[in-house]
């Protein structure tokens, strides 16, 4: 039996877009901040059948239906990796899975991540006798699940490296920095709580048929990942707010030009971006703005810029706000 802990990320340089779709190979490289809450817990130990028993913010259920299916594929595949690794007898039978998750469902915090980061860890505690693995061989099954999760493997400022090829181990992540390097806060806003109509596994499928899509994965092979790192390594927040919000604006762009589009911003996240602009202007506050799949804002601001950006937040009608900062990733426990 083995028990891992982890959180989600948010991410400065937007994950969107496969090379392989079924391995979750991505086009480009991505990078976020991984998140010190809200937590999932994942026991796991050796079973004859799958079998998986979720509960979310104390709301029992048995995994059933495409869920199961997502989690069966994952743990097929981690077993195709370990074999390539020289230990297919690792993982003989299937797992029995217990998820506790802390994660408000719906809110525009990717519980994905969290959950297929954990399972890793979890995967490696229960193996750990026939063979310790490093923190990327673990990104790379926690990949397998959802690609973002590979960044929540690590704590701090994570890189997912899309590598290339189509070998199951050719996109990893690398830790940039890690959580004691500059203490960022990410205030969110959720200004609604309806479930997405589609989810990121189908919206991937779906990037290439956006015609911006080939100079987006170009802008950020050629500069934008670079210069997210070295806005990071230097701690130069307004260079990280240039690059992050450029990308964000330009994954929601290939998103809403894709066929058929997408469109996961609404009116709200329009006019809390345009408040926050404008407070930042006044101010002069080291805050940023970027959005996921869905219409919730991400307020990624420096410690001293808190109060405000909180103040901001709570002001916001009908909203529900949720606060956490960087932090260390994906643990055993
Ligand atoms: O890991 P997935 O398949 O849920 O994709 C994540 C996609 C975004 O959240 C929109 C971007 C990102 O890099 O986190």
């Amino acid at each position: 039996m083995a028990t891992a802990i982890s959180t989600p990320n948010i991410a400065f340089i937007k994950y969107w877009g496969n090379r392989n779709n079924p391995l979750r190979l991505p086009m480009a490289d991505s990078l976020s901040m991984t998140l010190s809450e809200p937590s999932v817990e994942i026991t796991i130990d050796h079973a004859d059948t799958l079998k998986i028993q979720s509960s979310t913010m104390g709301e029992d259920r048995e995994v059933t239906g495409k869920h199961l299916d997502r989690f069966q594929k994952v743990i097929d595949l981690a077993k195709e990796y370990l074999g390539t690794l020289g230990i297919d007898d690792a993982l003989p039978g299937e797992l029995s899975i217990r998820i506790d998750s802390h994660i408000p469902p719906a809110v525009g915090l990717a519980s994905s991540a969290a959950v297929f980061s954990c399972l890793a860890r979890a995967i490696a505690a229960l193996i750990t006798e026939k063979k310790e693995l490093t923190d990327e061989q673990v990104s790379i099954i926690a990949r397998l699940g959802s690609g973002s999760a590979a960044r929540s493997v690590m704590g701090g400022f994570v890189a997912l490296e899309a590598g290339e090829g189509a070998s199951i181990d050719a996109a990893k992540a690398v830790q940039i920095a890690d959580e004691n390097h500059w203490l960022l806060h990410d205030i969110v806003v959720i200004p609604s709580r309806e479930e997405k109509k589609v989810g990121s596994t189908e919206g991937h499928a779906l990037a290439a048929t956006s015609p911006y899509f080939a100079a987006r994965i170009q802008a950020i092979r050629t500069r934008r990942q670079q210069e997210c790192i070295d806005s990071i390594l230097e701690k130069d927040f307004e260079k990280l707010q240039r690059v992050s919000e450029e990308d964000a604006l330009d994954m929601h762009h290939v998103m809403e030009t894709s066929n058929p589009p997408l469109k996961y911003l609404s009116q709200e996240t329009h006019r809390i971006v345009g408040e926050v602009k404008a407070l930042r202007e006044t101010k002069h506050l080291p805050v940023l703005f970027t959005m996921d799949a869905g219409p919730t804002v991400h307020l990624v601001c420096t410690d001293e810029a808190t109060e405000e950006v909180r103040a901001f937040a709570s002001a916001q009608k009908g909203c529900t706000i949720f606060e956490s900062q960087v932090g260390p990733g994906a643990r055993g426990k």
